[in-house]
């Protein structure tokens, strides 16, 4: 049997371009003892990705070169020679971007069909939905009444961070890159939107926030972070959750207004999703509940055919996608 994969054959230097990536046709092998065949059903793009195609290791060490690019996957099991994965049941893992996976269950999580679409557990059920749910949770430590401040809002964890936060009582206010972003953010339930291509963060904060940020969920990075420093209210916490504004640069900028988190007796806080493994359960069930009564809603961007990886992956730091994005194979 033939597995299409798509490989990074170099590694980027800024913004990822089509060459370092390669179509390779390879073979399935057969299974050994404990092993079992995945046909992956989805692949999550995810902004994480980028940092893993350079060399070295931050939390995890760097993806290697002339493999499947590494990737959330989500798929069914077809074959199996290991007892607690059977055919037929679905699981979830950094499996690559690739057709069909072999997995021995290390790393690998099964997927409970019953509480929500398939896709969604690569995206509000999935690692992006633990971000925001331990992220603002755990991290920030919402209270009613409190203003929580998020950048990057109309992704996958910023609609969810500002969804959750609305269901604790705090007042929510988020940028994005467009208008019909921000429109949707409104529909969600978000107090204050701002487009921050086109408006003055800094002035809209100070007309729309008197009461300053008690809580700031930062995807963003560089100037937001910035500006968002300089809005903080007393006992602020300061969730850094990830900096996409300075992925594809050479050095990341870091925040020139720190001294603020002096003013505010603030706390600046980072999120690694990894460290809640043992209580995704909890958040993954509490998320299917609210979304199935209604108080909690996902929006999907999903493309079709794993060839386009590439391309799709890209859209993500030109602000393309609209909602969690994926590759349906
Ligand atoms: N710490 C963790 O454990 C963890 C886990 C998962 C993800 N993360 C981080 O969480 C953040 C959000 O991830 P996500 O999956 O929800 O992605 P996403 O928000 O669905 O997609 C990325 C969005 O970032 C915005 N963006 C891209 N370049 C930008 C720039 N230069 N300045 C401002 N905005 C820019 C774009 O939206 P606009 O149209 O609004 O510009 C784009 O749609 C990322 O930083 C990611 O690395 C952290």
């Amino acid at each position: 049997m033939k597995n299409l994969q798509i490989h990074l054959i170099a590694r980027p230097q800024g913004l990822p371009s089509l060459d370092l990536f390669q179509e390779v046709e390879a073979d399935v092998p057969p299974l050994q003892d404990g092993q079992f065949l995945i046909k992956n059903h989805y692949i999550s793009l995810d902004p994480a990705i980028r940092g893993w195609m350079n060399a070295g290791t931050t939390y995890i060490p760097g993806m290697a070169l002339n493999a499947p690019v590494r990737a959330f996957t989500l798929g069914e099991i077809v074959d199996s020679q290991n007892a607690d994965f059977k055919v037929g049941e679905f699981v979830n893992g950094l499996l690559g971007v690739q057709e069909y996976a072999i997995s021995d269950g290390k790393g690998v999580s099964k997927v409970d069909t019953s509480l929500g679409k398939l896709s969604w557990h690569l995206g509000i059920l999935g690692m992006p939905g633990m971000t925001a749910y331990f992220g603002l949770l755990e991290r920030g430590q919402p209270k009613a009444g409190e203003t929580v401040f998020i950048t990057g809002a109309a992704g996958i964890i910023g609609t969810t961070v500002g969804q959750i936060a609305k269901l604790k009582g705090c007042r929510v206010v988020g940028t994005a890159g467009s208008d019909e972003k921000c429109n949707y953010l409104k529909t969600i339930g978000f107090d204050v939107v701002i487009n921050y291509k086109t408006e003055n963060i800094a002035e809209r904060l100070a007309a729309d926030c008197p009461e300053k940020i008690s809580i700031v969920y930062d995807n963003v990075g560089g100037e937001q972070l910035d500006i968002a420093l300089a809005h903080l209210a007393m006992g602020a916490r300061v969730v850094i959750c990830g900096a996409i504004s300075q992925y594809n640069n050479a050095a990341i900028e870091g925040p020139k207004n720190y001294m603020k988190i002096v003013t505010a007796r603030g706390i600046i806080t980072g999120i690694i999703v990894f460290d809640f493994l043992n209580r995704y359960p909890e958040a993954v069930a509490q998320i299917s509940d609210w979304l199935t009564e209604g108080s909690m809603e996902t929006k999907e961007d999903i493309y079709e055919g794993i060839k386009q990886f590439p391309s799709v992956l890209l859209k993500l730091f030109s602000g393309e996608n609209f909602g969690k994005l994926l590759i349906k194979i």
